[in-house]
């Protein structure tokens, strides 16, 4: 059984095996021994207790240390000790795999998140790091629940990709061709690569997520997604996780409403099924993680124009490192200043000027700003961005050649602007920025498994 049932059943007075790690062994002078044991089910270790006269006692038994595989068979009773409800008491432990306790390199002691990023093979056998495997788990599942309770047919989006969707260029490229030979004074003859053009891993499913939802009506993707942005930031990640929903015949306030009532969903369904794993990052990481949440569920989230934020930043008391103008992109300060000082909430800006938002946002009446949205929260600023897309064919193709784009390339875009075009917006969730805000982290390399950063392919 595994620990989390264990404690869930407790089949007091039964006799059990489960297996884990070993956390802690300590010995009593009376001749048994107490070990702490993991498996990963859950954040609690069950007690085992190891009597003197097991056979294997004294040549395995009292050897075991940190990181020690073993099978445990046992009589389940109730914990006389505080702090847990039940215990083992061994009839026979087995010793799966060993850990030499002077090469194990983690020790009882707390160690660093910095160091631990080191060792991301093994750092989700730290308490902090399992529990943020459970939460994101449970946070992937809220995803789908939420978008198939509301029928939304999920999409594979590609990754390999000959578009860029957000038209900033930071794209890894896609290759079979012999790059040393090509270093070598080669150059390249895309014709001759493997799809006889430029190719890249994606930076967003949202192009191909449009072309469904012009057929499917809502739709979502949910996938990695890849950035050669060069920012060495604790919210940037080189591949990182996006949630993509696309509807069509829909506006931008009814995307809106969406993104608030998917936020809320999955908040609420980790405060509802994490509560322990919660109450880790409570305890230890930010201790007012709970209050935040739980306010974030009952309030309406602020709704301001690009604007009014710019007008906030700007006339505020407040200095900042750079200041603000119209037209500029609000940097992660002028947004922690707006979620953390000014609202205390959640805050959704929209209406951002046309020049520092992509192609294929929705052009406003004032023809100066966009339909676009972006929703920040505290600490961690812009975890959302989206907007109502542009579904009017020559104001498209307008944008698409003022951004220097060859239209030839997105032939299939514009299509679907020139048979049975609709209003449709959508948005993208980076689900690695939600899972730092929901625990707490402040660095978002300790909320993926394996980070993916500047100078940074280890595992
Ligand atoms: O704002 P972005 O660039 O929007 C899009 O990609 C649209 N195509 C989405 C859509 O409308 N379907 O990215 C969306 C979100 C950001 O708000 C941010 O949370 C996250 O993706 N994100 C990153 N997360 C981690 N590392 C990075 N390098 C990220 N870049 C963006
Ligand atoms: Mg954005």
């Amino acid at each position: 059984m595994r620990i989390s049932e264990l404690f869930q059943k407790k089949p007091v007075g039964t006799t059990v095996r489960t297996h884990g790690w070993i956390r802690t062994r300590r010995d009593s002078k009376g001749g048994f021994s107490f070990l702490e044991v993991n498996d990963g089910s859950c954040l609690k270790n069950i007690q085992v207790l190891v009597d003197g006269n097991l056979e294997n006692y004294t040549s395995e038994l009292l050897k075991l240390s940190p990181g020690c595989s073993v099978e445990v068979t046992g009589a389940l009773i109730e914990s006389p000790g505080k702090g847990q409800a039940v215990e083992i008491q061994a009839s026979g432990v087995r010793v799966l795999g060993w850990a030499d306790p002077d090469e194990y390199p983690l020790q009882k002691k707390r160690h660093s998140f910095e160091f631990l990023r080191t060792l991301a093979h093994l750092r989700p056998r730290t308490n902090t790091f399992g529990a943020i495997s459970r939460i994101r788990n449970t946070m992937a599942d809220a995803v789908h629940r939420f978008f198939q309770d509301n029928g939304f047919v999920y999409l594979h989006a590609p990754i390999i990709t000959g578009s860029d969707c957000e038209g900033a260029g930071e794209m890894f490229h896609v290759t079979a061709l012999d790059l040393d030979s090509m270093c070598r004074g080669g150059s390249v003859t895309f014709s001759e690569d493997f799809f006889r053009k430029p190719a890249h891993l994606t930076v967003s499913g949202q192009l191909e997520a449009e072309a469904y939802a012009m057929a499917l009506g809502r739709v979502y993707t949910f996938g990695p997604t890849f950035r050669a942005e060069d920012s060495n930031t604790s919210r940037h990640l080189a591949e990182f996780w996006m949630v993509e929903p696309e509807m069509a015949f829909c506006d931008l306030d009814e995307d809106i409403d969406l993104v608030e009532a998917f936020l809320k969903f999955v908040i609420g369904n980790v405060l509802e099924r994490c509560p322990e794993d919660m109450d880790l990052f409570h305890r230890f990481v930010d201790t007012t993680i709970s209050r935040v949440l739980e306010d974030l569920l009952t309030q309406r989230f602020e709704r301001i124009s690009y604007t009014e934020a710019v007008n906030l930043v700007s006339r505020s008391k407040k200095t900042f490192d750079v200041p603000i103008q119209w037209g500029d992109d609000l940097q992660s300060e002028h947004e922690r200043f707006l979620t953390e000082d000014v609202f205390k909430r959640p805050v959704v800006l929209t209406g951002y000027p046309k020049a520092i938002r992509p192609f294929y946002m929705r052009v406003n009446d004032d023809g100066n700003t966009v339909a676009a949205m972006d929703v920040l929260v505290p600490r961690v600023g812009e975890i959302v961005g989206g907007s109502q897309r542009e579904e009017r064919y020559e104001v498209l193709a307008a944008r698409m050649k003022e951004a220097g784009m060859n239209l030839d390339d997105y032939w299939w875009y514009l299509d679907l602007r020139k048979y049975g075009t609709a209003p449709h917006s959508g948005f993208g969730l980076g689900f690695d920025r939600l899972v730092q805000f929901v625990t707490g982290m402040s660095n978002i390399r300790d909320v993926i498994p394996f980070p993916r950063t500047p100078g940074n392919l280890e595992f």
